[in-house]
């Protein structure tokens, strides 16, 4: 079978914001403890912080990441986790059933992410705390000095603001796991008091409200829509969350996950669009899909199953080749919405449904899906274009009949590089691509990556870390101004061309 699809200038979607290659730091598991500081490894450096898991993040090409939390946020207090490390609490995680040191805190992560030259999205506690507490980070966080909680971070030995642009307001608020569960109502009252007092402060944060937890709770949409009337006036976003779990779904399902996400994307583009209409506001509110991945969810045996430990291994999934496709396909969905989604992190960055594995004092190592993250964070840049592929369709059980191509592409008007990303969901067949490039007349092929293996279930191990990978492949062309490429079943390829 053939899909086609026609790249052209003309026809943008929008422009890549490079929020959309977040990732997500939360106090839970190994994430932050033996993943990203480890005080006393052989890579760790003055501060703790492992340089092996440095390297890696800066080539998995992350741009922004969220902290410190995922449900851990809902109950934290964050003036546990600065100041003199002896002082700092111990205290008990509800969300994780874990054992907290505060040894790492808001100076370490801001330290780390000046290392990793990332971004910083600060989540708040709109838990069991609220605007006090919210407006008392923010002024240590951000406030030069001269006041209180200002002078506190100095005498912490940060002379300088952090400078934080961009803050969530809560986590998932909507489910009933989440320590202080609300009603719409009470959490949209919340997060619009908290947000007019943030924008008081300085009116050009930028402010995330709580979407839904996920598109199958019951009051989806209708939780966004309630939020949004009370904080569409400081809102810049709302969040979206979404995990793909590979053992819960028939494998088409699963191998369609973009189209799931695809239509959640457009289900909460037109809710918060029908709130806007309905306040008569010319703003657009943009998307944050600050949680997403591939999760074997259903291998969790739930918060309640843990045991109070110190950084305990907990949903450290071991990602396969088709899992690596998902991924690879959900940035596809994530840039085909460029003109609507301005941020995203995939959850999350060490060892917790993550790219990157660490042992403690031991290596640090890829998963498979790190490939496609890094390739697409490197390479989609510029605008967006839209695509519009015809291609042969695939019968899922859960989302009807799908293409088999999903596929984007983007156009740095810069460098003039042209890079196309596409995913092959059949099983069975490959796929030949035609697209045609007469816009872009003198286009050549530089690069043609394909990720795909005999075995889709081949992982990549500390013994076996380089296992799964993308593999160049020669000899393709453009004749005639139309490029053709082979897709194998269940691939995730790109071709860069220039
Ligand atoms: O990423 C793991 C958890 O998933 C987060 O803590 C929570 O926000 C979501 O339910």
């Amino acid at each position: 079978p053939t899909a086609r699809l026609t790249l052209d200038p003309g026809f943008r979607v929008g422009t890549v914001d490079r929020r959309l290659f977040g990732s997500f730091v939360e106090h839970m598991g190994r994430t932050v403890y033996t993943g990203i500081f480890e005080p006393g490894h052989p890579a760790a450096d003055s501060e703790g912080f492992r340089t092996d898991v440095l390297d890696l993040v800066r080539e998995l090409g992350v741009t922004l990441v969220r902290y410190p939390g995922g449900n851990f946020v809902s109950n934290h207090r964050w003036e546990d986790g600065v100041g003199p490390r002896e002082e700092r609490p111990t205290r008990l995680d509800l969300a994780w059933r874990s054992v907290e040191s505060n040894a790492f805190g808001l100076n370490e992560f801001m330290a780390w992410t000046a290392k990793a030259g990332v971004e910083p999205m600060m989540a708040l506690n709109l838990g069991t705390r609220g605007t006090p507490e919210a407006l008392a980070l923010l002024e240590y966080a951000n406030h030069p000095g001269g006041t209180a909680h200002s002078e506190l971070r100095r005498s912490h030995g940060v002379p300088d603001p952090h400078g934080i642009r961009l803050w969530c307001l809560g986590n998932e608020l909507d489910g009933p796991w989440q320590m202080g569960h609300k009603t719409a109502h009470e959490y949209g009252r919340l997060a619009a008091e908290t947000a007019r007092a943030m924008k008081r402060f300085d009116p050009s944060l930028e402010l995330v409200a709580c979407g839904s937890s996920n598109a199958d709770i019951p009051t989806f949409a209708s939780w966004e829509a309630t939020v949004l009337e009370h904080t569409y006036e400081f809102a810049d976003y709302i969040s979206l969350h979404a995990y793909y779990d590979p053992e819960a779904t028939d494998a088409d399902s699963f191998l369609a996950s973009g189209a799931g996400m695809d239509r959640m994307i457009d289900a909460i583009t037109a809710t918060a669009d029908h709130v806007g209409a309905k306040l008569r506001s010319g703003k657009k509110i943009k998307l944050s899909f600050d949680e997403w991945n591939v999760w074997y969810q259903s291998r969790f045996g739930g918060e309640d199953s843990l045991e109070w430990r110190t950084a305990p291994r907990l949903i450290e999934d071991v990602y396969d080749v088709t899992d690596a496709v998902v991924v690879g396909s959900l940035l596809i969905t994530l840039l085909r919405h460029a003109d609507r989604v301005g941020a995203a992190c995939q959850a999350q960055l060490a060892n917790v449904i993550a790219p990157i594995m660490t042992e403690p004092g031991g290596p640090a190592w890829r998963q498979t899906i790190f490939h496609p993250f890094a390739r697409t964070a490197r390479h989609a840049r510029g605008t967006v274009l839209r695509v519009e592929p015809e291609s042969p369709v695939i019968e899922t059980e859960k989302y009807g009949e799908v293409p088999a191509l999903w596929a984007t592409a983007t156009h740095d008007e810069e460098s003039g590089e042209i890079a196309l990303f596409a995913v092959n969901r059949d099983r069975t067949s490959p796929l030949t691509l035609s697209a045609d490039l007469r816009p872009f007349p003198g286009a050549r092929v530089v690069e043609h990556l394909v990720l795909a293996d005999d075995d889709p279930t081949a992982v990549n191990t500390a013994d076996h870390p380089d296992r799964v990978r993308p593999r160049p492949v020669t000899g393709t062309g453009t004749d005639d101004g139309t490029l053709t490429a082979e897709l194998p079943p269940v691939s995730w390829t790109m071709i860069r061309l220039a």
